[in-house]
């Protein structure tokens, strides 16, 4: 695939198959999100890739990370109680995933989190996945259960930047189009 088609081809997925991913698979994309630039080159990125049992403790948690947020979204979208009921059946089931990919930030030198490098790692992520015929996309929701989630994988010293759902997509995403004009150019 070019780099040109992977860009503007990925999408954010959010509905899987339940086909488990080769294990092969998995690290080759990762690898790729390794490959990623980090601040002094400290590669301090980190990855958790989980299938299985730990996965259903790990989905338990977001569904309570949905009832946390539910009486507010009943507010903010009570015209349209679709919408909060779609995000609480993507919260309890995560799209169906067979993956899920945990995110985390090392610490810089002066001790703040590094999540610039994470996030460009995780960039390289989505479109390895793409390029591999998988879907994912980037969650944040559940980071209000940020340490509940790094008690159920024994993580103590990461910051959690965001947690990644990875299958074969069930579903072709429309295609968001882009803001005009965000662009300024100077002495063009
Ligand atoms: C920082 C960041 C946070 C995001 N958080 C969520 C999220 O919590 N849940 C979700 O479904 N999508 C999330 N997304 C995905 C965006 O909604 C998606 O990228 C955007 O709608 C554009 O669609 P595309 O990725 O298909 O181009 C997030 C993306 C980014 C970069």
């Amino acid at each position: 695939m070019e780099l040109f088609d992977a860009i503007k081809g990925r999408r954010s997925v959010r509905k899987f198959k339940p086909d488990p991913v080769p294990k092969e698979v998995l690290e080759g994309i990762l690898e790729l999100a390794l490959w990623a630039p980090s601040g002094m080159n400290r590669q301090e990125s980190y990855f958790i890739v989980v299938q299985g049992e730990k996965k259903e403790e790990l989905r338990k948690i977001f569904s309570d990370a949905f009832n946390d947020m539910k009486p507010t979204l009943e507010k903010v979208f009570a015209e349209k109680p679709k919408i909060v009921e779609g995000m609480r059946v993507f919260f309890e089931t995560y799209g169906g995933a067979p993956v899920f990919i945990f995110a985390y930030a090392g610490k810089m030198p002066n001790g703040g989190w590094d999540t610039n490098s994470s996030a460009v790692a995780v960039q390289n992520l989505l479109l390895a996945a793409h390029e591999a015929g998988l879907g994912s996309t980037w969650t944040d929701g559940v980071l209000r259960k940020e340490k509940e989630i790094n008690e159920a994988l024994g993580i103590e010293d990461r910051k959690l930047i965001c947690v990644l759902p990875v299958g074969y997509p069930d579903e072709t995403p429309r295609v968001p189009p882009r803001r005009e004009d965000r662009i300024e150019w100077i002495g063009f």
